[in-house]
């Protein structure tokens, strides 16, 4: 495990980013694993800033994302695939055929979970894939519990993750309850794991990803065995790191 100390959200955005435009310089057909929230989002805007300014080239590129709620269509303002289009797809040059993201429209869940794995298993997993965290230690929206879920699945949120969530519904009540999420299997296959986590909200999850026990009470702890994983953090959510 590598961790990157930042000042600031801006520094951390700057510090993800370059690595996943060294990631795509490297390998111009990488296969990018991306994640939604607001973390990721200034990583997203310095990628797009250096594609405007001609330093990437995402053409040769594809991208498996993490989850999406169900129920919701990629026209809702409020679905991944709505965020992912808004925040970095439709300002850079990747191509639709080559995006990837569970179909939250799917009512089969067993049918969609399926077929994402096997999207998924045809790129033998992301290059790089880019995480979030929850405040409760969830990746992608694989949520704390007995046991690591290997493949695609359909989780039922947790309340915290509702509460955490509603800021960007107009009600509590319109957060969908269930999610598609890529498994624990999934995001340990990707060659390179990066993690960004800023402010002192995620300070709790943090240390128990970093130095807690390896549980799926704590879904990132599980990164711990992950061969390169790389934490970019900021000073508060590092906070309660042991010294
Ligand atoms: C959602 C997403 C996660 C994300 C988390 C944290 O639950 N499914 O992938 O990591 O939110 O979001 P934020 O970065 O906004 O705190």
């Amino acid at each position: 495990m590598r961790i990157i100390a930042t000042k600031n959200y801006d520094e951390m955005s700057r510090a993800a980013a370059s690595l996943i435009a060294a990631q795509v310089l490297q390998k111009p057909d990488s296969v990018l694993g991306l994640a939604t929230g607001s973390s990721p989002i200034g990583a997203y805007k310095k990628l797009i800033q250096w594609y405007q300014a001609g330093a990437l080239d995402f053409s040769a590129c594809s991208t498996l994302n993490l989850d999406e709620y169900v129920g919701l269509t990629p026209d809702n303002d409020q679905s991944y695939a709505y965020f992912m289009r808004q925040n970095l797809f439709d300002h850079i040059n990747i191509k639709p055929e080559n995006l990837n993201i569970p179909d939250g429209t799917n009512p089969d869940a067993a049918g969609e979970c399926a077929r994402y794995d096997r999207v998924i298993e045809a790129f033998g997993g992301a290059d790089l894939q880019l995480l979030g965290i929850g405040r409760n230690g969830h990746i992608g929206f694989n949520e704390p519990g007995s046991v690591f879920v290997r493949g695609t699945n359909c989780v039922q949120l947790t309340q915290s993750t509702i509460d955490a969530n509603k800021r960007f519904f107009a009600r509590e009540e319109d957060v969908p309850r269930k999610a598609y999420t890529m498994g624990i299997g999934g995001i340990m296959m990707a060659r390179r794991v990066v993690l960004v986590a800023c402010g002192e909200d995620k300070a709790e999850a943090v240390a128990k990803t970093v130095s807690g026990p390896i549980t799926p009470e704590v879904p990132a702890s599980i990164l711990q065995l992950h061969r390169d994983f790389v934490l970019i953090a900021d000073e508060a959510a590092l906070s309660q790191l042991e010294k």
